[in-house]
């Protein structure tokens, strides 16, 4: 079991994909901050051959999201919850973590749904159950987006179906009827959603889903929104143009502090948002 070395309460952040781009500039942002981070990786050593001496106040941990969908997932997460009963509150959490396949089949799907929906759902549901351990404190959690996934690209018929999503357990329904048509019935990624990298696509406008019905249920001090980082040049996106990874993790670190303002003073009503930088977009 790890302890973060510190002799006052520290404000502890969880963030996931913390290995490289986006979700690795965050990391740094917060601990240069004075956040206390739990960072989910696939490979910590990865991690720590790029960035030696480790900080005291960084914690890391293994997980691969792609085993969401298995029965093993969650005696590893639960392992994982154990450590983290021991900690402080988790003030804010960071689902990053993601996937971006290029093909439409079972597999690319099973993958983009693991790592990018049902994964960023367990952690959610870890979080919860550890928060409810405390007194109620401002604490939020941003799910990183994609505008790729917004519902203006699907066609007619999924945009209804989607939005018609009510639960968890129908989220979670909807990725294994939408495997088994690919598989089973030859469904094409046309009839489901325009424009490239498809299965991406998909994953997140249910992630934005996700988020929406994360906001709608989670108690009044907690905040739940998406973030679109807009085009940034990591691994997923090599555009020469895009920003750089440590922009992105700025404009998450900013919308972490709105979310804390938001909850102390009842603003932006209940729903969550989805924001590009720094302004709400549609879903
Ligand atoms: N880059 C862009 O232009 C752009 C645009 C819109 C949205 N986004 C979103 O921004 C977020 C960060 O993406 P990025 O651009 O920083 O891409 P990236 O460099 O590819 O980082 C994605 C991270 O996801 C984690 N990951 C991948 N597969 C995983 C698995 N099976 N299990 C657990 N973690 C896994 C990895 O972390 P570890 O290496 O630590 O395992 C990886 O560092 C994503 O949600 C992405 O959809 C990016």
């Amino acid at each position: 079991m790890m302890q973060f070395e510190t002799e006052r309460t520290p404000k502890i952040a969880l963030v996931t994909g913390c290995g490289g781009g986006i979700g690795r500039a965050t990391v740094e942002s917060l601990l240069q901050c004075d956040w206390h981070v739990l960072g989910v990786t696939r490979n910590r050593s990865n991690f720590e051959v790029s960035c030696k001496p480790l900080v005291g106040n960084l914690l890391l941990y293994e997980l691969d999201a792609r085993l969401a969908f298995s029965e093993s997932f969650h005696s590893i997460l639960a392992g994982l919850v154990m450590d983290w009963m021991v900690l402080p509150r988790i003030n804010l959490l960071i689902n990053n973590a993601a996937v971006c396949p290029q093909d439409w089949d079972a597999v690319a799907l099973r993958d983009a749904f693991a790592v990018n929906v049902l994964f960023p759902l367990r952690i959610y549901e870890a979080f919860r159950f550890l928060d409810s351990r405390h007194i109620p404190e401002p604490c939020s959690v941003i799910n990183v987006s994609s505008g790729d996934g917004e519902l203006c690209f699907f066609t007619t018929p999924w945009r209804s179906a989607i939005e018609r999503l009510e639960s968890f357990d129908e989220l979670i329904d909807f990725m294994n009827r939408t495997m088994d048509l690919v598989r089973s019935s030859g469904l094409r990624a046309a009839d489901v959603v325009h424009g490239h990298e498809p299965a991406y696509r998909l994953s997140k406008a249910l992630l934005n889903r996700l988020t929406l019905l994360q906001a709608q249920a989670a108690p009044a001090h907690v905040r739940v929104d998406a973030i679109c980082p807009g085009d940034v040049r990591t691994k997923m996106n090599t555009a020469p143009r895009a920003r750089l990874p440590a922009e992105a993790a700025q404009d998450i670190l900013q919308l972490a502090e709105l979310q804390r303002q938001a909850v102390c003073t009842n603003h932006f009503g209940e729903s969550g948002h989805f924001w590009r930088f720094g302004r709400p977009i549609s879903f």
